[in-house]
């Protein structure tokens, strides 16, 4: 399962890339891998051991925490770019609760409401590291370490550089904003990750996370009534099949890669190649005639594993750089449903 291709040389050069970028992108941010190392040497162990009941319990879960990361981490609302001096970016700034008449954060947004999920075991995972390390880890930390092991526990891994800071503020509005929708087009996509300092190796190797979870029908139902670019057979089984009538059923679940949903493979690449995948924005990415460097990463992770494995690894890095901050800025938040 995974990536039994893998050998131990090529494992060890994804995480050197990936160190290599980390330390690129990091820059001014100067996140660590050994940031924690003094001060709450038990963290990696707990964030894994949280990760690993919660998946054994739902296997969902790792796709639903990996998706979390990525939703905390393309919220920027003070600037666009990596390198700003304040908490943004993965800044934990999707773990806060509303608070009804005065707060409306990122939750309950458009791409967010029933559909984001898995915040309850950061909250336990949180409580734990609290319970050792008092006021010391920031969820945004928590939520990054997180991530990495939900994939990690099926897949490849990679070091997590570290030393966020949690967010006192954000908004609905910020994640309406910078979220990309399911109907986006190639140039969309390109354009989204390219506010956040993302190319198009990102964007190809990041879509690969859903190689994992499940997606409701209101997100997929235009893809299979209405597109072309989609294989006739496969609109006409999940038509036939019920899981998404062409009214009703707007939260009917289908896995997003429908081979080996819960297993991080490269089995979305084939997918896409074949014209089987659920989302407009996914097959976007391969065969529209719109853009030969997408189609080429495409075939190449469809038909090597491995290489997909590799640029992941480093292109989670890269989005887990998005404009974090260090040192004064921001907060370590106690709880990580609202600011201290
Ligand atoms: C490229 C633009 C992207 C778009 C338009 C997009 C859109 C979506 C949509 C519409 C869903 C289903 C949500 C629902 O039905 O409620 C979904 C699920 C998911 N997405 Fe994305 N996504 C994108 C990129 C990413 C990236 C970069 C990651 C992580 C690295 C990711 C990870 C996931 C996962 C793991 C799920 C399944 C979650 C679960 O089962 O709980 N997505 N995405
Ligand atoms: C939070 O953001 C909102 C709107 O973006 C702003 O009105 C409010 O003053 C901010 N609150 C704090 C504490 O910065
Ligand atoms: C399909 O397209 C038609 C015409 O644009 C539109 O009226 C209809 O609502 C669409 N149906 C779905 C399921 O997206
Ligand atoms: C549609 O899916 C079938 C079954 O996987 C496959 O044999 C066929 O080549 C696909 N069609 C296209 C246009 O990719
Ligand atoms: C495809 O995307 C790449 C990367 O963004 C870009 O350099 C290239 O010009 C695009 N090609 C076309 C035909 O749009
Ligand atoms: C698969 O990708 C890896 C990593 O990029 C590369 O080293 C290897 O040679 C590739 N394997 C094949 C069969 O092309």
């Amino acid at each position: 399962m995974g990536c039994p291709s893998c050998s131990r040389s090529l494992w060890l050069s994804a995480l050197a890339v990936a160190a290599a970028l980390a330390s690129a992108a990091a820059g001014a941010q100067q996140l660590s891998p050994g940031f924690y190392d003094a001060t709450c040497p038990a963290l990696q162990a707990t964030v894994r051991r949280g990760v690993a009941r919660a998946v054994r319990r739902e296997p969902r879960m790792g796709a639903s925490i990996l998706r979390l990361f990525f939703h905390d981490c393309f919220v920027n609302v003070i600037k666009p770019f990596r390198g700003v001096d304040r908490a943004d970016g993965c800044d934990a700034s999707v773990l806060l609760d509303d608070v009804p008449g005065n707060f409306a954060g990122e939750k309950n947004a458009g791409p967010n409401a029933n559909s984001l999920r898995g915040y309850e075991v950061i909250d336990s995972i949180k409580a734990q590291v609290e319970a050792s390390c008092k006021s010391t880890v920031s969820c945004a930390d928590i939520l990054a370490l997180a991530a990495r092991d939900a994939v990690n526990l099926v897949s490849h891994s990679w070091t997590v550089p570290l030393g966020r800071r949690d967010a006192r503020n954000t908004s609905a509005g910020a994640a309406n904003a910078n979220l990309p929708p399911p109907d986006a087009s190639l140039a969309t996509l390109l354009s989204t990750f390219r506010g956040k300092g993302l190319d198009a190796r990102d964007l190809t190797a990041l879509s690969g996370a859903h190689t994992v979870g499940r997606a409701r029908c209101a997100v997929f139902r235009s893809h299979i009534y209405n597109d072309t670019a989609i294989n006739a057979s496969f609109a006409a089984e999940l038509r036939a099949s019920g899981v998404c009538p062409f009214t009703g059923g707007d939260g009917n679940l289908a896995p997003l890669e429908l081979q080996a949903p819960d297993a991080f493979d490269n089995g979305y690449f084939r997918d896409l190649v074949t014209r089987r995948v659920l989302l407009r924005s996914d097959q976007a990415l391969y065969g529209g005639g719109g853009n030969d460097t997408t189609d080429a990463l495409v075939l190449a992770y469809a038909a090597n594993a491995t290489a997909f494995a590799v640029v992941f690894a480093a292109a989670m890095v890269r989005m887990g750089s998005i404009a974090p901050a260090d040192g004064s800025v921001g907060e370590v938040r106690l709880n990580c449903r609202r600011v201290n």
